[in-house]
């Protein structure tokens, strides 16, 4: 009995460090040992599993519909400020209301994406959970926010928890979580999410708790409802911390300020961070901080006078869908683009937007002519979020598939059991070797600095390249580059000494670059380090493929088929002439084997925007280097991989001397061409 305490307590904490604080202290492998052992004691003892055991947050059966509930305290809604000259207003009646003439201090939170909800713990313990609703009436949705990692099922920490405690947030899904289960309900042809607060209510209301369990959501507490037997601090401020000292998670950006000035100097800084934070948020909320004027300050209808959100201007809005074009990419999917009446989304003027592919068009029911919603977030590219049905007109148009490339008129393929249409010509049609182009010149590839996409747009359409090869015979065509749109002799000089770099290149880069279907870096690394040069690579035989680190059956097929067609055999060729080429072959002093662990049981803190992968990914990565990824700097971190705008744990790490990569570098150490 006791080491079942024991074991209950150790991964609530557990829990805790990893779900909320980011900050792990034990391996997965370990945390999944102590899981087995909490859930073989209880298998055998079961009259003492409790409902705050960590074994209790999944498994419940499916309801057949969820309960309304009342709250004790109505879930209120905030007044909306929508310009910084609105701030002005909401302090004024404030300090009018208050009949005070002195700055008001205010707690200045993030305003997040999501949907509200209640979480009531009595002795600490998670009684109930439920939705807003209509604010008065909500409904339970216990059994599904238990599957929360984020929530606590237990309370615990210093102080005294009040026996009644009601705690209310928001539940949201990440963006990364977002993307990730959008890109696989795509890949199955099923209907994607719009937008991530769509896919935290649709996962909250699921009748079966174990689908919930399956999307990736989080929590993040804002204030309180009800509590009795017990006291609180009298000031939001010190709740914020003493529920974070309870394990509940609290968004950390939150901030003290002071008057009108605190309060839009939070506003335009949030406002510019807003792009690099890893959850949506649609404005900020001004908060009076001490309770007590809370209190005399009261409500207006359905919200507090204390508190406003002021809003960001949005990423979500309405235009009109003029057309659909057809872009054949790099395996000659076709992939159906928007063509938009312009409108401006989040301060960014959108005339395109991606309708992803034909599945998903299909079952969004888009016709041209429809009125669209369009939604721009982060750096993704702006998408197609559904069509607002009540206002199609009745000439809206169906769509209709293409059956020809409109890169070069051969005919389309739909795959079996794959969504996508695709061109069947493969490098005879000149879209594809185009979008083949800017792949192989691209920084992850042959990383020719000043080639980007407009650049080869420019040299395709100019005739001076139509094929990989073509790029290195560039030097013969000086002169007319030099007549080309915008392009000094400084640059042309520059852009021929960057393709001749490029030429030191690895197999591994090169593979990667040469773009077959399926063969990411990694994959391109493994075959290269495995073969060593690209003869013994093209002579090997799918067994033989499919023997190599993370290569299935489906890539050693797409390899062989790459290398036998005879276009990709002939552009080979004239690559192989090229004088001074170094792709041939891996090093032999790179490292050998995927088993190679640099960072083997060290302390790996990320911070920052990375460009080139999601940090899910890039924490996959360090944990293949061997790396232990921690979300916090301390003297035991060995080195912080810092991204675009770092913020506070480059500065720690500074301060206590810890080594700092930076993208490139780290990009450097995964493909073995810088070292630690
Ligand atoms: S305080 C009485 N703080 O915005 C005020 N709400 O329009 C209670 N929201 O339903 C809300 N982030 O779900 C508060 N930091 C935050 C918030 C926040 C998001 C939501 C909340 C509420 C809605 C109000």
């Amino acid at each position: 009995m006791q080491r079942l305490i024991h074991l209950r307590d150790c991964l609530h904490h557990h829990n805790h460090r990893y779900h909320v604080l980011d900050d792990p202290e034990i391996t997965d492998g370990e945390y999944d040992r102590l899981f087995a052992e909490l859930l073989d004691l209880e298998r055998q003892f079961s009259h003492w599993v409790t409902p705050d055991s960590p074994s209790q947050r999944v498994g419940a059966k499916p309801l057949s519909r969820l309960v309304e509930v009342r709250h004790g305290v109505p879930m209120l809604s905030l007044d909306n400020l929508f310009q910084e000259a609105d701030v002005g207003g909401f302090d004024r009646r404030i300090r009018e209301g208050l009949g005070r003439d002195e700055a008001i201090v205010y707690v200045a939170e993030p305003k997040l994406d999501g949907v509200a909800v209640s979480l009531l713990y009595r002795r600490g313990l998670l009684q109930r959970a439920a939705t807003r609703g209509d604010g008065q009436v909500g409904e339970e949705v216990t059994a599904q926010l238990r599957t929360l990692a984020t929530i606590p099922l237990q309370l615990a920490g210093e102080g005294t928890i009040p026996d009644l405690l009601e705690v209310r947030g928001e539940v949201y899904m990440p963006l990364a979580g977002f993307e990730q289960w959008n890109h696989v309900a795509r890949e199955r042809g099923e209907k994607p999410f719009a937008n991530p607060r769509n896919a935290a209510a649709g996962s909250l209301r699921q009748l079966d708790a174990n689908k919930t369990a399956e999307r990736p959501l989080h929590f993040f507490c804002h204030g309180l409802g009800q509590w009795e037997g017990g006291t609180m601090p009298e000031e939001h401020d010190a709740i914020l911390q003493r529920l974070k000292g309870w394990r509940l998670p609290v968004c950390d950006l939150w901030e003290r300020v002071v008057g009108v000035e605190g309060c839009v100097d939070y506003y335009r800084r949030m406002e510019a961070r807003r792009a690099s934070l890893p959850y949506e948020i649609d404005g900020v909320v001004y908060k009076v901080n001490r309770l007590a004027d809370r209190e005399r300050l009261g409500y207006v209808a359905r919200s507090p006078r204390w508190a406003a959100a002021h809003k960001f201007v949005p990423r979500e809005v309405s235009t009109r869908l003029l057309g659909v074009d057809f872009q054949v990419g790099r395996t000659g999917v076709l992939t159906p683009v928007a063509r938009l009446q312009p409108v401006s989304v989040g301060g960014v003027t959108i005339a395109n937007a991606t309708l992803h592919n034909l599945q998903e068009m299909a079952l969004k029911d888009v016709r041209v002519g429809d009125t669209v919603m369009v939604r721009r977030a982060g750096d993704v590219i702006p998408e197609v979020v559904g069509v607002v049905l009540s206002r199609r007109s009745p000439d809206a148009l169906p769509m209709v598939w293409p059956t020809h490339c409109p890169g070069c008129g051969a005919n389309v393929e739909q795959e079996e059991g794959k969504v996508a249409l695709r061109c069947t010509a493969g490098l005879a049609c000149a879209a594809q070797r185009k979008e083949g182009i800017k792949h192989f010149v691209s920084r992850r590839a042959l990383d020719i600095e000043g080639m980007g996409d407009r650049m080869v747009e420019w040299l395709v359409q100019a005739g001076l390249v139509q094929d990989w090869a073509d790029i290195f015979f560039l030097a013969n065509h000086r002169a007319r580059l030099c007549t080309l749109d915008r392009l000094g002799e400084k640059s042309v000089d520059n852009l021929l000494s960057a393709i001749e770099t490029a030429k030191q290149r690895h197999l591994g880069q090169f593979l990667f670059a040469l773009g077959i279907r399926d063969v990411g870096e990694t994959i391109a690394l493994n075959l290269a380090r495995h073969f060593g040069t690209l003869d013994h690579l093209m002579a090997a035989d799918r067994e033989a493929l499919a023997g190599v680190s993370e290569v299935g059956s489906v890539v050693a097929e797409r390899v062989c088929q790459f290398f036998q067609d005879a276009h990709h055999r002939a552009v080979l060729e004239r690559l192989r002439e090229i004088e001074g080429t170094q792709w041939w072959r891996m090093p032999t002093s790179h490292p050998s084997s995927t088993t190679h662990q640099p960072l083997a049981g060290k302390t790996v803190v990320l911070t920052g925007t990375l460009k080139q992968m999601t940090r899910q990914e890039a924490k996959a990565r360090l944990e293949g280097l061997g790396a232990k990824v921690s979300g916090s700097v301390s003297e035991r971190t060995f080195l912080v991989v810092a991204g675009e705008s770092p913020g506070s744990k480059r500065q720690r790490a500074e301060a206590l001397g810890v080594r700092i990569l930076t993208e490139e570098e780290w990009m450097g150490l995964l493909e073995g061409r810088f070292s630690v």
